[in-house]
């Protein structure tokens, strides 16, 4: 037994020992110092209740010896041996403040129906100071989390976890940049109003700013001259259409704005410009039904 706790105490410790050398036996999740933290924890705690147990178990059995001897004394004097309350027994009777039947008399009600009377029993203490205790709860509950608004709500948890979310995938995006080939179509509404902005103000001179078309094509219906998938018009919108007024905006946006204003323009499909221009190039996809959007966005999904 002594010798395995040893073992838990000391095993964190290899690693320790291990850094000098050149190959490193222990296991990735091993080096972790949680890890580490977790497993002398963790032994420490089964120590202490080890000793606990032994400490409680020496106890008794002093109790016991204890008992014994007070037993024989009392007999030596020609008594009957009462031993006093444990303190077990003294806190159970605190808790519960029973009464012995033999003054049930005193709690007995006057009303008797057909011979079935009633004890007039007081809430036992434990369960009074349990209800004292949820009303103290409540009160620095409702100070806490509805006057003085220490702590957040479940709402501002929840704003503070989408919050994180949304950095962890700015981090993510600037970390993979997009190209051609890696370009995904997004649909989280900040990116969505990312896009929109950046279309408003670089992209509506030309294509209106209800995608309707004027210089440049109707960007909300189902014909494109050169594809309508999130690849087809990350490209376009990245290198332009030489020759004609679409420049390469690769040269002014980012890669990641292009991924975004390109959404915003996919999410434009089968919305009302007010003047729409008329179609020009074919239908995307070319076997697309009255459901091209939803085509179109599985179509992406699946690439
Ligand atoms: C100066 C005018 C002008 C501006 C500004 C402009 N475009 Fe264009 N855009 C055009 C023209 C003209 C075409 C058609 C090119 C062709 O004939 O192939 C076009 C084509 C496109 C196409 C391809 C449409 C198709 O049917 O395949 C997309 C997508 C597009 N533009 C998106 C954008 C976005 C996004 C922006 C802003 C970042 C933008 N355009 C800014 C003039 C413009």
């Amino acid at each position: 037994m002594r010798t395995f706790f040893a073992f838990l105490l000391l095993a964190p410790t290899w690693s320790l020992a291990q850094t000098g050398s050149p190959v490193s036996v222990a296991p990735a999740w091993y080096d972790d110092p949680m890890t580490q933290f977790y497993l002398l924890a963790g032994s420490l705690l089964v120590v202490a209740l080890v000793v606990l147990l032994v400490a409680v178990v020496m106890l008794h059995v002093i109790n016991v010896l204890a008992h014994l001897e007070a037993k024989r004394k009392a007999e030596e004097r020609g008594e009957v041996y009462r031993p006093a309350p444990s303190f077990w027994s003294r806190f159970w009777q605190s808790a519960n403040e029973f009464v012995p039947v033999e003054k049930e008399k005193d709690i007995l009600l006057d009303h008797n129906y057909d011979g079935i009377r009633e004890l007039d029993n007081h809430l036992p203490p434990w369960w009074k100071w349990l209800f004292y205790g949820t009303i103290a709860f409540s009160l620095v509950y409702l100070i806490v989390y509805h006057v003085t608004l220490t702590l957040p709500s479940s709402e501002q948890e929840y704003q503070a976890q989408v919050a994180e979310a949304e950095e962890q995938i700015k981090i993510f995006r600037a970390k993979n940049p997009v190209d051609e080939n890696t370009v995904t179509l997004l649909t989280d509404a900040a990116a969505l109003a990312e896009g929109q902005q950046l279309f408003q103000a670089n992209c509506a001179s030309c294509h209106l700013a209800d995608g309707g078309g004027d210089i440049g094509p109707n960007l909300t219906d189902k014909f494109w001259i050169h594809g309508g998938g999130i690849k087809e018009v990350f490209t376009i919108v990245k290198n332009g259409v030489p020759g004609t007024n679409m420049v390469a905006w690769g040269q002014v946006l980012s890669p990641q704005n292009i991924q975004s204003v390109s959404s915003y323009v996919l999410s434009l499909q089968g919305t009302t410009p007010v003047k729409a221009k008329a179609p020009q190039g074919t239908l995307y996809p070319p076997d697309s039904t009255q459901t091209q959007t939803d085509t179109l966005n599985v179509q992406t999904l699946l690439r």
